[in-house]
């Protein structure tokens, strides 16, 4: 088995990148061969609209514009389960992880009847972290994420998401311009909450990558 594991924060070593590094060794804890790509390592833009996906006679589920996110796609569509974590920035996820979702997506659509050309399947765990607390993800934003969820639907497995909430974003608050929050209180949730949010990542990792 297969699990690719995205982490489309710009941040390398915050809340997305723990948590992802959780998930990768729930998939590697079933014996699941996985790779680790920071996205915003990736030298890549959004779909270009060329088309050629498109074109008649063309192979189906293949991405034709050449850059480095090309090679990566590929290898999501060969693997089995991809496991991926974004922040929230006002109220979506970020936007290399929209980049890579209209290249990804696009080529598995058919233009002809709406359905996926996609044959196979892949399971996908979707991760959010943000600042707000998990009453607001419910209330507020919770609905219009799963647009981006019904958007996996199209590689045909299970799609699981879990909000990571009341993250904290820097170490120390009180060198910012941050008054709206309490060091106090996200360093709290940070002890309390964000452990078991770990725990979580990696039972849906190793849960998903069976
Ligand atoms: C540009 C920007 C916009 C943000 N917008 C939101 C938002 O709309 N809602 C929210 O809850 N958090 C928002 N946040 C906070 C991040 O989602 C949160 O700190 C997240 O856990 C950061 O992930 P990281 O630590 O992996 O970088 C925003 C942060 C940035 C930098």
């Amino acid at each position: 088995m297969k699990t690719v594991v995205i982490n489309a924060s710009p941040r390398k070593k915050w809340n997305t990148a723990e948590i992802m590094q959780s998930a990768q060794k729930g998939a590697e804890s079933v014996g699941a061969e996985t790779e680790y790509i920071n996205l915003y390592d990736v030298d890549f833009k959004g779909c270009r609209s060329c088309l050629v996906c498109k074109l008649k006679g063309k192979e189906k589920c293949k991405c034709y514009w050449r850059d480095n996110l090309s090679p990566i796609i590929e290898r999501i569509l060969a693997a089995d389960t991809l496991l991926i974590g974004t922040p929230i920035y006002f109220g979506e996820p970020t936007a290399e992880f929209r980049a890579l979702i209209e290249r990804l997506i696009f080529c598995v659509l058919s233009y002809d009847d709406g359905s996926s050309y996609f044959t196979g399947k892949i399971n996908v765990g979707l991760f959010y972290t943000m600042n707000a607390p998990l009453q607001f993800f419910e209330d507020s934003m919770k609905d219009n994420l799963a647009k981006t969820e019904f958007l996996f639907s199209f590689l045909n497995g299970e799609v699981t998401s879990y909000p990571v909430c009341d993250t904290i974003q820097v170490s120390d608050y009180s060198k910012f311009n941050m008054a709206g929050f309490s060091q106090e209180a996200k360093e709290k949730q940070w002890i309390l909450q964000f452990p078991k949010d770990l725990e979580k990542a990696f039972k849906i990792g190793a849960e998903l990558s069976k």
